[in-house]
């Protein structure tokens, strides 16, 4: 799709039912993101997303997609650790959840992991940029690479991953010139989020999209619908009719 000049589209998915929509509205790339543990579980970031977890919810997915890629991510300390541990932890995610290819978080530090995995096809997406599992190290979820020197890192962490065997990498919260300076300088897809518009992709929160998480929304979010304020609504109306004695009626009633 990169060399053909086709923009690669990719969503966060977590249950069948929303797989299922995803792939019918020809969605290319289904990811099981570890923001699970943010959007559906409640917690504040990422960090406490367990391999288990990934599994559920990929295995979810991957029930309810029949067509797209569907991509799981590798949680906090399933693959910093050791190329070993990584594999382990990839190939459960393939084994047991059913995905296709896994993403991680991270520079030249963890190519070697990369590359290991590779080697044991095992696809690999890279992340770089802002990476939701290092929000405590950088003090809040902030745009990475303004400064020339980060700017340059991060080029040069892309290509590592690239040389590695990463098959995609993700760029994350960074300024458009540079996410347009490292996708030149890849053969492989570049996916954004908050990245501007020249990556060879884009992803997005799923429930960012659709406009149902609004505990912390982005500035690069786009809503494309506004589905708490409609449920909220739904909701609230289901109680009044049932409160009337509305709900149900006559012809919603087994005679
Ligand atoms: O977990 C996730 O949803 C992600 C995307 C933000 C790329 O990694």
């Amino acid at each position: 799709m990169k060399e053909a000049g086709t923009k690669i589209t990719v969503l966060t998915a977590y249950d069948a039912t929303m797989a299922r929509l995803l792939d019918r509205a020809g969605i290319d790339v289904l990811l099981v993101g570890d923001s699970v543990g943010m959007v559906v579980l409640g917690y504040d970031n990422t960090i406490p997303v367990t391999l288990d977890m990934m599994i559920h919810h990929t295995k979810a997915v991957t029930r309810g997609a029949t067509r797209a890629l569907i991509v799981a991510d590798m949680p906090f300390l399933t693959y910093q650790i050791s190329a070993d541990e990584a594999i382990r932890s990839a190939g459960r995610l393939m084994q047991e959840g059913g995905a296709a290819a896994v993403k991680l978080e991270g520079g030249r530090a963890m190519a070697d992991r990369i590359q290991a995995m590779t080697e044991v096809g095992i696809p690999v997406f890279g992340h770089l940029g802002m990476t939701p599992q290092s929000v405590n190290q950088y003090g809040g979820y902030k745009v990475q690479g303004k400064s020339a020197e980060r700017a340059q890192t991060l080029v040069s962490d892309a290509k590592a991953l690239e040389e590695a065997g990463a098959v995609a990498i993700v760029l994350e919260a960074m300024p458009a010139s540079l996410a347009k300076t490292i996708t030149e300088q890849l053969t492989i897809p570049t996916i954004g989020i908050g990245a501007g518009p020249h990556c060879d992709g884009q992803v997005l929160v799923l429930y960012d999209l659709l406009g149902l998480f609004d505990e912390f929304v982005p500035k690069f979010v786009k809503p494309y619908a506004h589905l708490r304020a409609d449920a909220l609504q739904a909701l609230r109306r289901y109680k009044e009719e049932v409160e009337q004695g509305k709900f149900p009626s006559e012809s919603e009633s087994y005679h």
